[in-house]
């Protein structure tokens, strides 16, 4: 793999990042929920932690989410089991790589800044979209300050019985030299590059360190 990030790193992460929820997380999960409609896919879904927000929404049909980490999988479905009702499934893979029928509507939270070839990546979502379809993009831009994001978290989370270890995870994932942290022009000049167009785009969450793209195919 040519970047920093492993299979094997998000497998060693899941079960704190599953556990665990800060509430600028939900807050960010929320948004993109309320962004979704119809028949939903999550690229680099993890361990589904969105599913909850999506599935209560009557005007979602269903979620498919995809993911190629295994252990992420596992519990991804794990989750999806918690929500019997909609057609829901968790495909194992890589989104560069994806074969997918086609969806409404398309999410994607802070997976991007850890894909090896972000524009082959952005291309396979927009295939899986139908025309007017929608896709909320949430990545990381350079001015991320994941200690200060940490320590607001810690005052819910500091008896957590995974807290330190997502601290410390969160730490080495952010200090991960390859990360593409990018800034909004650059990344919304990547999502015009494959056919796009941008509905909103804003900073307002994880105090101003996250990209939030609302696009339309
Ligand atoms: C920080 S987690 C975020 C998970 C989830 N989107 C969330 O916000 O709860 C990033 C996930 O992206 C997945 N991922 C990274 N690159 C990927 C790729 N090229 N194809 C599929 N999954 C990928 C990782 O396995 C990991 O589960």
């Amino acid at each position: 793999m040519s970047n920093g990030y492993l299979r094997e790193d998000w497998d060693d992460y899941a079960m704190a990042f599953q556990g665990i929820m800060p509430s600028m997380m939900l807050q960010l999960n929320q948004a993109v929920a309320d962004r979704m409609g119809g028949d939903v896919i999550d690229f680099g879904c993890g361990a589904a932690k969105i599913a909850p927000f999506i599935l209560e929404k009557t005007s979602v049909r269903s979620y498919t989410g995809l993911d190629y980490a295994p252990e992420m999988v596992t519990r991804a479905r794990w989750m999806l089991a918690q929500f019997p009702g909609k057609p829901c499934v968790i495909l194992e893979g890589k989104i560069e790589e994806a074969r997918l029928g086609c969806h409404d509507s398309a999410l994607s939270i802070n997976s991007y800044y850890a894909w090896e070839n972000p524009l082959r990546a952005l291309s396979c979502i927009f295939r899986a979209l139908r025309e007017n379809g929608t896709f909320v993009l949430a990545t990381p831009n350079p001015l991320i300050d994941m200690p200060a994001l940490l320590k607001a978290s810690e005052r819910e989370l500091i008896a957590h019985p995974y807290w330190q270890r997502f601290r410390e995870q969160n730490l080495a994932f952010c200090g991960n030299g390859t990360a593409r942290f990018i800034e909004m022009d650059e990344l919304i000049a990547q999502v015009r590059s494959v056919g796009f167009r941008v509905a909103e785009a804003h900073q307002k969450l994880y105090m101003g360190g996250l990209n939030f793209l609302h696009l339309e195919k």
